[in-house]
């Protein structure tokens, strides 16, 4: 007999495994049928940022809910997407100043693209069309979103029907494209985005995208400072423009408001994110210049591009009511002090082995794993080492995000951790003792370097 699977009707991610059934959440934690407690380690995947079932914001849902839940962005405004958009504004880096709503994040990623592409003709140079990403980053899995993704393990399957787009190599600080040491460092990895802009043509070129710390593709890579800087020099010189994907770091993961905020820098467009309405329910957002708005209220006068749920009041005033939670509660700051005391007890999982890099910023910390800590190989994907640890941590009542593919876009394994902004020093204690537990019980069944 295989194994146990679910067998309703729901097309599941992975028909191999099972689920179980999640019945309730409060707090850090989710329940499911049986009433087995999990700490929500990765709030989903890095979602979740306010905890689950705050009363404040069920409150704010049937508000709204009595008043109008949709209306169409052709037809209408609301309050709730004014007010929203304004609290946005509010936190978001000076000049940033119109927000476009959407209900995913790589719809977010299109609709930047998309807005991008449209500024350029409209302002008069439509030679500029290709937007420069990187290697080791996600940015989505609609094929526009994937193309712009550097992760090899998830093209592969739908190549055929990807646009081909310019990569540059990432910001990976623990396996140096150039084989520096941090203070070797000359900040190669950026200039290797001047050196694509001049291949490309820089007429050809319209805008970057980064995520300020890449997320689900490696495990919390921070980059060096200095290096969002230097990308900001380049795509001024080349009137390039400067996304930064904050669909993971946005709305105070890395303990600041946006993860770019860490370097001062100020992108054209912000895409942001899941933190937004921290899970209750589906709203992101493409936060703008108004140089942006301004070329196209110019130029075709309209935004040639929509969604039927954008802006949506009913998400509107769920969003607006978790950014009130956030600023009334200081969630910001916390994460970041939260974020440090994390860090330092991730530390202790130095202790394994396989254990080759912790890494952080805020309360979004990632663990790479090696089978050779000296010379960083990585653990064959086949082995799904990342899988195995995730599994055991699950079994035990911690949910992270496990990932493969940061290595090389293939090999390569890591844990994502993204916990609530409320979690507490006692709950990140059990949290790191749960994957200390797990990472010791396999390493000790698979017979894996200790
Ligand atoms: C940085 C980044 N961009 C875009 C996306 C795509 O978001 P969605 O899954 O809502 O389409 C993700 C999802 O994990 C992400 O991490």
């Amino acid at each position: 007999m295989g194994a146990k699977t679910n067998q309703d009707h729901v097309f599941y991610r992975n028909p191999n495994k099972y689920y179980p059934t999640a019945q309730r959440g409060e707090g850090i934690y989710i329940y499911d049928a049986d009433g087995k407690e999990y700490i929500d380690g990765s709030g989903g995947a890095a979602v979740v940022n306010i905890g689950h079932g705050v009363r404040e914001i069920q409150e704010a849902m049937l508000k709204q809910a009595s008043f109008i839940s949709f209306t169409h962005g052709t037809q209408f405004t609301t309050e709730a997407a004014i007010e929203l958009a304004e609290k946005i504004t509010r936190i978001a880096p000076p000049g940033l100043e119109r927000v476009y709503f959407l209900s995913g994040g790589s719809e977010a990623v299109e609709t930047a693209v998309k807005m991008a592409r449209q500024y350029q003709v409209d302002r008069g140079v439509p030679s500029k069309c290709k937007v420069i990403s990187r290697w080791t980053s996600y940015h989505g899995n609609t094929l526009g979103a994937l193309a712009l993704s550097g992760h090899t393990k998830r093209r592969q399957y739908y190549q055929p029907l990807l646009v081909h787009t310019p990569h540059i190599v990432p910001a990976y600080c623990y396996r140096c494209p150039f084989g520096r040491k941090p203070d070797a460092c000359n900040l190669e990895c950026a200039d290797a985005l001047e050196d694509t802009i001049l291949y490309e043509g820089p007429d050809s070129v319209s805008a970057f995208m980064a995520e300020p710390v890449v997320g689900a593709t490696a495990g919390a890579l921070v980059p060096k400072d200095g290096y969002f800087q230097r990308i900001r020099e380049i795509c001024d010189k080349h009137d390039v423009l400067l996304i930064v994907d904050e669909v993971m770091t946005g709305i105070g993961r890395t303990g600041k408001h946006f993860g770019i905020d860490h370097w001062n820098v100020i992108p054209d467009m912000i895409i942001c994110a899941k933190g937004l309405a921290s899970g209750y329910t589906p709203i992101y957002c493409v936060i703008t210049q108004e140089k942006i708005r301004t070329a196209i209220l110019e130029g075709n006068g309209a935004f040639v591009h929509g969604h039927t749920y954008s802006q949506n009041p009913l998400s509107c005033a769920i969003a607006s009511a978790v950014l009130d939670y956030i600023r009334d509660n200081d969630l910001v700051s916390r994460s970041a002090r939260m974020g440090a005391y994390l860090l330092e007890k991730l530390q202790t999982l130095y202790r394994h082995a396989i254990v080759g890099d912790v890494r952080g910023l805020g309360l979004f910390a990632g663990i790479e794993f090696v089978e050779d800590r000296t010379t960083k190989k990585p653990f064959d994907a086949a082995f799904k080492l990342n899988i195995l640890i995730g599994n055991r941590a699950f079994d035990k009542g911690l949910v992270s995000y496990p990932g493969g593919g940061g290595a090389d876009g293939v090999n390569g394994d890591h844990i994502l951790l993204a916990p609530h902004f409320i979690i507490t020093e006692e709950q990140i204690d059990r949290l790191v003792a749960i994957l200390d537990e797990s990472i010791e019980e396999i390493s000790r069944e698979k017979n894996l370097p200790r």
